[in-house]
């Protein structure tokens, strides 16, 4: 059964690209995920298909309504499967890699993108199951931020990427940085490759690549560290 994910949004035309490049579209069209975007515009009811209005209380910017946005869920809600409603949000838990991996045990996976006012609260106490940030800034709605967790998300369904080792290999599943690639020639305007790395010793080679790591972890994200 491929993962099952939908994105409600305002500006669909945003994930057109996203969705169409390299390993999402190889993703879709070998049948280990369904994306489906859904313009929230199209679940109003009323002649100028309104989305958004005042804050009660005053204010400045607008609120999404609840109406359009609770039909769009709920004509999403799989009877099947379990779906699990995200609404993408600067005042969100933190997205990190470990969430994505939790995320791709999952069935189906609605995104709400709000615009960054935000959106009605009864929405997110009724029908939103987490809210999630992608960082300490403020986009000017979610669907951006809906396609980096989906992004990051698919790439980790077996099968998706071509090599199944490198999407363990690589930075944060080791919970360190990686360290430097290098690939040919090997000297570049008088810069050479490591002489280790081409001694064709595996075990030194895996316990170099290790030093650097710790090394590179330690200068530029010494957060990294604190548990180890
Ligand atoms: N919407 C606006 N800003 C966002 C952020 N930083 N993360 C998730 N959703 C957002």
């Amino acid at each position: 059964e491929p993962m099952k994910i939908d994105v409600l949004t305002l500006f669909p035309e945003m994930l057109d690209g996203v969705i169409q490049s390299s390993m999402l579209q190889r993703a879709c069209s070998s049948g280990k995920v369904q994306i489906g975007v859904k313009d929230i515009r199209d679940f109003t009811q009323d002649k100028h298909r309104t989305v958004d209005d005042r804050p009660f209380g005053g204010g400045p910017g607008m609120v999404m309504k609840c109406e359009p946005l609770v039909a769009a869920i709920e004509a999403t809600r799989s009877s099947e499967v379990r779906s699990r409603v995200i609404y993408m949000t600067p005042e969100g838990a933190s997205f990190d890699q470990a969430k994505a991996e939790t995320l791709s045990r999952e069935e189906h996976l609605i995104f709400v993108s709000g615009h960054y006012e935000g959106i009605d609260e009864r929405v997110r106490e009724g029908w939103i199951d987490e809210e999630l940030s992608i960082g300490d800034y403020v986009l000017t709605n979610g669907t951006i931020a809906s396609a980096v967790v989906i992004d990051a998300v698919v790439r980790l369904l077996p099968g998706v990427l071509g090599n199944e080792s490198s999407a363990e290999a690589e930075s944060f599943s080791s919970g360190l940085l990686e360290g430097p690639q290098y690939t040919r020639p090997e000297v570049f305007q008088g810069m050479e490759v490591p002489e280790i790395l081409k001694t064709g010793n595996h075990e030194a080679i895996r316990e170099w690549r290790h030093q650097q790591a710790l090394e590179r972890t330690r200068l530029r994200r010494k957060d990294l560290l604190a548990d180890k």
